[in-house]
């Protein structure tokens, strides 16, 4: 991102890459991808130098490795000049080389399959996380509990295209740790604990919250379903890894669950009623598939702590723009300075196919606290608490004091106006069969 034009200059005159040679940095680049707009640009000069002058550099493969992995992390988001894209036409067959290219699209793209990783050790980490992975997921074999609605499918296809989100790891055994040493989850879902209850992620994903709520209640059944193939095949790839057994991932449409025999005790839908035609529709489904007092988590975008977005799908709208890429390129110049500021502060901005789930979505809805409690009553479901840090909880008990167990919408209403972040990540609520 340009917001200094003076980086630009300084970044294309850099010659000497030797302080980027140390362990820290290559193995970081791997890992982390900063939300820092001056540090993308600067790596997108350092893997252009890389491209173009390999003259400035000694050890060109390590470097070339670590800024492999970053790339493909990111979904390939760094800008590439027509120079780039012309050199990389010339570039050959040597593990340097292929590394290189790896740097701008996947190496199965230059026909390396699985079978090359024995005879290519300088490049091996990139064969299998580039090659061999993403074979295995396509290879995963998905069971299926129900047809795709139409008004599902380009829902549907958006997910096939990239498995959302791409999360790397997490660790059973800290997840229920921190279960257990949280008051507020204690509060809500301790009398769920060492049962054995039946629990349904709808729109589970690429499958790590089911994995968490699996780790946290060892006892449960948990049923896991998506429309996205893709997005399960890689949850059931993260469920194995984590040595998780007691998950059930099916590839199902919510809205075909209206007749579903089964009860659940716990309903856990995050991020994925507000991508539905009808959210209300999806809602109602998923009531009627609630055992007597069971318990539902959903999250939804909020309008007022959306407003950024809004403002930048609304900018991209008007000057016609559908490509991602070429929109993120000009919007440091097409949004307003808060605008600018506060989306690309978001770690969803750095991954290209997060950054099209958050701006271009083929189908997002919005919610005010008003509508979340117009929806409890209507589906006769008791608002039993959001989930928030222990700041906010706090600041809302200050103002509110008579309103003990904070659930009173009215006031969060009141509250989320005079302070429209609170629910930047969502609105993450619990709410409970109330007949
Ligand atoms: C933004 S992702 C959220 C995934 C997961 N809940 C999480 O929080 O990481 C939304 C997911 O909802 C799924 N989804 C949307 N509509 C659905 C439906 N009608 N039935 C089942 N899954 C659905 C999508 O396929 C996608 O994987």
């Amino acid at each position: 991102m340009h917001f200094d034009p003076a980086n630009k200059a300084f970044f294309e005159s850099l010659t000497n890459f030797k302080p980027l040679m140390n362990e820290r940095f290559l193995e970081g680049i791997k890992h982390i991808v900063p939300s820092v707009p001056v540090f993308e640009e600067f790596l997108t000069h350092v893997r252009r130098h890389l491209l173009l002058h390999p003259h400035f550099f000694d050890a060109r493969t390590t470097l070339a490795n670590a800024m492999a992995q970053f790339a493909f992390n990111t979904g390939y988001i760094l800008d590439v000049t027509d120079e780039e894209t012309e050199q990389l036409q010339h570039l050959g067959t040597s593990d340097e080389d292929l590394a290189i290219f790896s740097c701008y699209k996947p190496l199965h793209e230059r026909g390396i399959t699985p079978d090359d990783l024995g005879t290519r050790p300088a490049i091996k980490e990139l064969i299998r996380t580039q090659v061999e992975a993403p074979n295995r997921l396509k290879n995963t074999p998905i069971i299926s509990l129900t047809a795709i609605d139409t008004q599902s499918t380009a829902v549907q296809e958006m997910y096939e295209s990239f498995p959302y989100p791409t999360w790397k790891t997490i660790s059973p055994e800290l997840e229920a740790k921190r279960w257990h040493q949280a008051k507020r989850n204690q509060e809500m879902e301790g009398h769920l604990a060492d049962r054995k209850i039946k629990i349904l992620i709808a729109g589970c994903g690429t499958g790590e919250e089911a994995i968490s709520f699996a780790a946290i209640f060892p006892r449960a059944e948990v049923l896991a379903i998506d429309l996205s193939r893709n997005s399960l095949a890689y949850a059931i790839q993260k469920a194995q890894e984590c040595g998780i057994e007691n998950i059930q991932f099916r590839h199902a449409d919510i809205l075909k669950l209206e007749h579903f025999p089964e009860r659940f005790d716990y309903i856990v839908s995050s991020g994925v009623l507000h991508h539905m035609v009808d959210p209300f529709l999806g809602w109602g489904i998923l009531r009627g598939l609630l055992a007597a007092n069971g318990l539902m988590k959903i999250a939804l975008y909020s309008r007022l702590a959306h407003r950024h977005i809004l403002k930048a799908q609304a900018v991209a709208k008007a000057h016609g723009y559908t490509d991602i890429k070429v929109f993120r390129k000009a919007s440091p110049m097409l949004l307003d300075p808060e605008t600018r500021q506060s989306l690309f502060m978001l770690g969803d901005c750095y991954h290209l196919n997060m950054y099209k789930d958050m701006l271009f979505h083929v189908q997002d809805h919005v919610f005010s606290i008003q509508d979340i409690a117009a929806m409890l009553q209507t589906l006769k479901l008791k608002f039993n608490g959001f989930q928030l840090n222990t700041t906010v909880n706090e600041n809302y008990s200050k103002q509110y004091r008579y309103d003990l167990n904070q659930t009173d919408l009215d006031n969060w209403n009141d509250f989320e106006i005079k302070n429209p972040d609170t629910f930047r990540s969502m609105y993450m609520f619990w709410c409970q069969a109330s007949s």
